[in-house]
């Protein structure tokens, strides 16, 4: 029987559902996880601030076949919180989210190995929404030698294109509005990669247009889609992009192949 993992921190929305979907399609009895996880926040008021829905979480999971859901408390995954734990990710630490969000992937990694070890899956899923997260758990089962197939999953997206996120509850209408502007700077950058085979350009072009908002820009970079180094042609080039809405931090990316 192949058992299929789908790690979440809850407040789920369509977007995670379609993870329990692919796992239903390809395991034959699909877990669940619902832990806010401390550890990969750096920013205690992010954590504050996290949407939390249980009761709405446990129907949604319910409504798509989910056969157990694993809801762990903070002493469940982290008995000894005085643990170090030390993880080698390379330059996946120091790009992009790496460098914006200090300590983040190693949080992420550490409670995904724990949820590895106590669940032992032959499969998980994760969303290629977060694309470096994806890369850093695929690094750390490598690392660890985990016998744990780590598959992605496609962006699901609301109707005008915004990708599905927790943290999109906590946008005002205006906002939220504005918000899609993520999404177009990376169909702009779809349309420029037909005429324009410079991927400096490309990039300059697509962060005036981004710029050219309410959003405050964190990064916008071009990668190799397989390894996430800097493009260096247009070839399997992939677009990721952090940008603030008011105190929301959104990110995205996509193929621009
Ligand atoms: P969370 O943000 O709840 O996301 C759980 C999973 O859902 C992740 O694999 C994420 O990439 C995926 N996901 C989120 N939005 C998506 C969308 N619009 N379309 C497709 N998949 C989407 O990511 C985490 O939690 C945590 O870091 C976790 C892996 C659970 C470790 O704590």
């Amino acid at each position: 029987m192949t058992l299929g993992f789908v790690p979440t921190m809850g407040a789920l929305h369509p977007g995670h559902l379609s993870l329990i979907e692919a796992a239903k399609k390809q395991t034959k009895f699909v877990v669940a996880s619902i832990f806010v996880n401390p550890t990969q926040f750096n920013d205690s008021d992010d954590l504050n601030r996290y949407p939390r829905k249980e009761k709405s979480d446990l129907e949604m999971l319910k409504s798509v076949g989910c056969d157990m859901v694993f809801l762990p408390e903070v002493e469940d995954i982290y008995p000894n919180p005085k643990e170090k734990y030390e993880i080698d990710l390379g330059f996946l630490d120091e790009v992009m989210e790496g460098e914006f969000r200090p300590n983040h992937f190693t949080g992420v990694a550490r409670v995904v190995e724990r949820f590895f070890s106590l669940i032992r899956p032959d499969i998980a899923f994760f969303g290629e929404k977060d694309i470096q997260q994806l890369a850093v758990i695929r690094r750390m089962t490598e690392i660890r030698n985990l016998d744990v197939d780590v598959r992605g999953v496609e962006t699901k997206r609301e109707t005008d294109g915004l990708a599905m996120s927790s943290r999109n509850l906590l946008l005002n209408e205006s906002q939220r509005q504005e918000a899609t502007h993520v999404f177009e700077t990376l169909k702009y950058g779809q349309q420029l990669i037909k005429e324009i085979k410079d991927v400096n350009v490309i990039r300059e072009k697509m962060v005036a247009f981004c710029k050219n908002s309410k959003l405050e820009l964190e990064y916008l970079e071009l990668v190799d889609n397989q390894s996430l180094r800097s493009a260096t042609s247009v070839d399997n080039c992939r677009a990721c992009i952090a940008a603030y809405c008011g105190k929301v931090r959104l990110i995205d990316n996509m193929a621009l192949f």
